[in-house]
């Protein structure tokens, strides 16, 4: 697997992570068993970027991947980066979010306890809470680096603004936001910043939560209970639109001999040396079809027929709901 860096002097990482979000939440029911499986198959593979978060699952992600590491040395092999902050209830719901100093060492003792680790290599808020000032939260993760708690801070959905405010008070590694053929708008000021202050990009949603699969054609291809059933993006006449565009990238990668979700993340792949796309395979099959991406080289004039058939302008719906768009922050 092909090392990158976390920006300009952080830390080497495997050029794709593993996202394991939709291994405990959002996506429909997973099986546990595969998801062991699979983190297993990726690290023997070669990948040592593990991104979770302690509210994936009300802290079932973090279990989980305590379970596939089993307290063995492969915790030294990997890279673990958590978000933490967004509040849950009982129910799944979510009830906030708290990026209070102290909220933030208490969150950090109990992930620290549910992964069976004494330190997680990056550390960062899901999202900025607006009752407290940034600097606060992110001098509180500060200290925990100071303690050896933590070995890198991060930041997640904040725009150029955040990123720069947050790193006056620590030095940031990475930026964790959604980042995709449709979804580009960190290319005009945020990637430029990241560059400013030499971080680097943990891309997620590089096949647009699954839209850019083709898998899904229709919005009762969905359960109900799935989170994407009411993203704006697989809604109706939205997915409809949407769907043109993901037939244009089949037929691209048709006339490459690659899948369409291999096209989608070379493409992210191709953005920058800094830029390391999140796979978000829940199971083996698709983590071999991801992972086979780094080999997909793309030429000038493919990035252009491939920016030509799938304009981001022409994306119909926003990546979030009306309150999920209000919580990403400038
Ligand atoms: N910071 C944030 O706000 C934030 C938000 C979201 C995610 N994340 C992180 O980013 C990671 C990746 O995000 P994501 O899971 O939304 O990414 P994604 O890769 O865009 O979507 C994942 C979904 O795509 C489908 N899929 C994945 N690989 C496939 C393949 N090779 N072929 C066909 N279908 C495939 C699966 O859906 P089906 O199994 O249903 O087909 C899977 O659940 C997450 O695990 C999480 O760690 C961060």
């Amino acid at each position: 697997m092909m090392q990158r860096r976390l920006g300009r002097e952080g830390p080497k990482v495997s050029a794709l992570g593993l996202g394991l979000m939709g291994m405990s939440d959002f996506y429909g029911p997973a099986d546990e068993r595969e998801s062991i499986r699979v983190i297993h198959a990726a690290i023997e593979r070669g990948v040592t970027l593990l991104d979770t978060g302690d509210f994936y699952g009300s802290g079932h992600n973090e279990l989980l991947l305590a379970r596939a590491l089993d307290g063995s040395s492969r915790r030294d092999k990997v890279f673990i980066q958590v978000k933490f902050g967004v509040l849950r209830a009982p129910d799944g719901a979510f009830i906030g979010f708290d990026g209070r100093p102290q909220a933030i060492k208490n969150a950090l003792a109990q992930t620290l306890r549910r992964l069976r680790t004494d330190r997680v290599d990056l550390y960062m808020p899901a999202r900025r809470d607006p009752q407290v000032p940034f600097a606060e939260t992110i001098g509180a993760i500060a200290t925990c680096v100071e303690a050896g708690w933590v070995r890198h801070v991060g930041v997640s959905e904040v725009g150029e603004k955040g990123v720069e405010e947050a790193h006056a008070v620590h030095p940031i590694a990475a930026l964790q936001r959604e980042y995709s053929l449709v979804s580009r708008d960190v290319e005009s000021d945020i990637l430029p910043a990241l560059e400013r202050v030499g971080a680097g990009l943990t891309a997620y949603g590089v096949l647009s939560r699954g839209l850019l699969t083709g898998r899904i054609r229709k919005p009762e291809d969905i359960d109900p209970r799935d989170y994407r059933a009411h993203l704006p993006r697989f809604s109706g006449d939205n997915l409809r639109r949407n769907l043109i565009l993901v037939d244009r990238l089949v037929a691209l990668a048709q006339e490459r001999s690659v899948t369409a979700s291999q096209l989608a993340i070379a493409w992210v792949l191709s953005r920058g040396k800094s830029v390391i796309p999140l796979i978000g395979a829940r199971t083996l099959s698709q983590l071999e079809e991801s992972l086979a991406a780094v080999d997909v080289a793309l030429t000038e004039a493919e990035l252009t027929s491939l920016g030509a058939a799938v304009p981001a302008a022409d994306v119909a719906g926003d990546r979030y709901d009306e309150l999920g768009m209000r919580l990403i922050s400038p």
